[in-house]
């Protein structure tokens, strides 16, 4: 079971650090700082907590060593990075609430600021998923792509999509990149925000029909929208909701469990 379980944890590594950079953005939002231009890119945070943040440094100056055939993996390092990670993490049951925590009208505090409460609506509590949506899912390698704009004329998306999962951030487009991002998605974060910077805030029927084309082009993959960090982003969480449900979209909608933040941060 356990040997099972670490072929997950690059996976698990990576959504970790989007986890850790979709917090940042949830409070700067919070704050309401300038403009996100890193929005959905990848990185270590100071947060992290302490004794994963000692071997996870660790790992990004000797996880890879450049020689002159190119870059080669430490797998000793990648197994000691698995093992500290699956000390506080699982995985499987951490990426998601299920229904059955939940009923409508359940009112729950937000994780990043305790004082405020959010009520499980009806339509939320529908696209909560059954069970994870990484239940038994076990792949062996994974691309994660962050939105940072260093892919740009890469030529890498051919790449990218011949990993058996890939993950992206942001609801990022792609088809206008896709040679350099590839267009392949099984796992995609999208901040309550994206509404907003992305889609005019749906306030006409075009910028709606824009946000359902390209969640129809996300076919099955997982939505994975941190719903439970603050206050401000609910009303543009229902909005995305009754747009799935009004359109039967088929994508497999996930929302960040609270355990998982509280687990993260020690
Ligand atoms: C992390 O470790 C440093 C020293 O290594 C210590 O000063 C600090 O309080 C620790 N932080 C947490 C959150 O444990
Ligand atoms: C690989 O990582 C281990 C730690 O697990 C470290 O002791 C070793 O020096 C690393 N190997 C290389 C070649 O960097
Ligand atoms: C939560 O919302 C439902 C439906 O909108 C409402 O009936 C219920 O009273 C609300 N509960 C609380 C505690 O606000
Ligand atoms: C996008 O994906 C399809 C397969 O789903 C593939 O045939 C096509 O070449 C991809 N497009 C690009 C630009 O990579
Ligand atoms: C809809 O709103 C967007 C801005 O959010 C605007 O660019 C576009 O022209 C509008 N379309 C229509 C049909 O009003
Ligand atoms: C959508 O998903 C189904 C089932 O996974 C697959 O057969 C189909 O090719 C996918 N379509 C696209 C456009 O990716």
């Amino acid at each position: 079971m356990r040997s099972v379980r670490k072929r997950w944890t690059v996976c698990t590594i990576s959504l970790l650090l989007i986890f850790y950079k979709t917090k940042e953005i949830a409070r700067t939002e919070e704050r309401q700082e300038a403009p996100l231009a890193g929005d959905g890119e990848l990185s270590l945070s100071r947060s992290m907590i302490n004794s994963s943040d000692k071997i996870i440094r660790k790992g990004s100056s000797a996880i890879f060593q450049h020689s002159v055939e190119g870059w080669k993996i430490n797998s000793s390092l990648v197994l000691e990075i698995r093992k500290s990670i699956l000390r506080f993490l699982d995985a499987e049951r951490d990426v998601s609430v299920v229904k059955s925590s939940f009923k409508p009208g359940d009112v729950i505090h937000y994780v990043l600021d305790r004082r405020r409460t959010l009520n499980i609506s009806q339509d939320l509590h529908s696209l909560l998923p059954e069970v994870s949506p990484m239940k038994n899912r076990r792949f062996k390698t994974c691309a994660v792509v962050g939105n940072s704009g260093i892919l740009l004329d890469s030529g890498c998306g051919k790449e990218i999509d011949t990993h058996d999962f890939v993950i992206r951030c942001n609801l990022a487009p792609v088809v206008e990149f896709a040679a350099d991002v590839g267009n392949k998605s099984d796992f995609i974060t999208m901040n309550p925000s994206v509404v907003q910077r992305a889609f005019g805030g749906f306030r006409n029927e075009s910028d709606r029909e824009k946000f359902v084309r390209r969640l129809s082009m996300l076919n099955d993959s997982v939505l994975w929208i941190p719903a439970f960090m603050v206050k401000g982003g609910e009303k543009h969480v229902e909005w995305v909701n009754a747009l799935i449900l009004k359109n039967k979209l088929k994508v497999r909608t996930a929302y960040p469990s609270l355990r998982l933040i509280h687990a993260v941060r020690g």
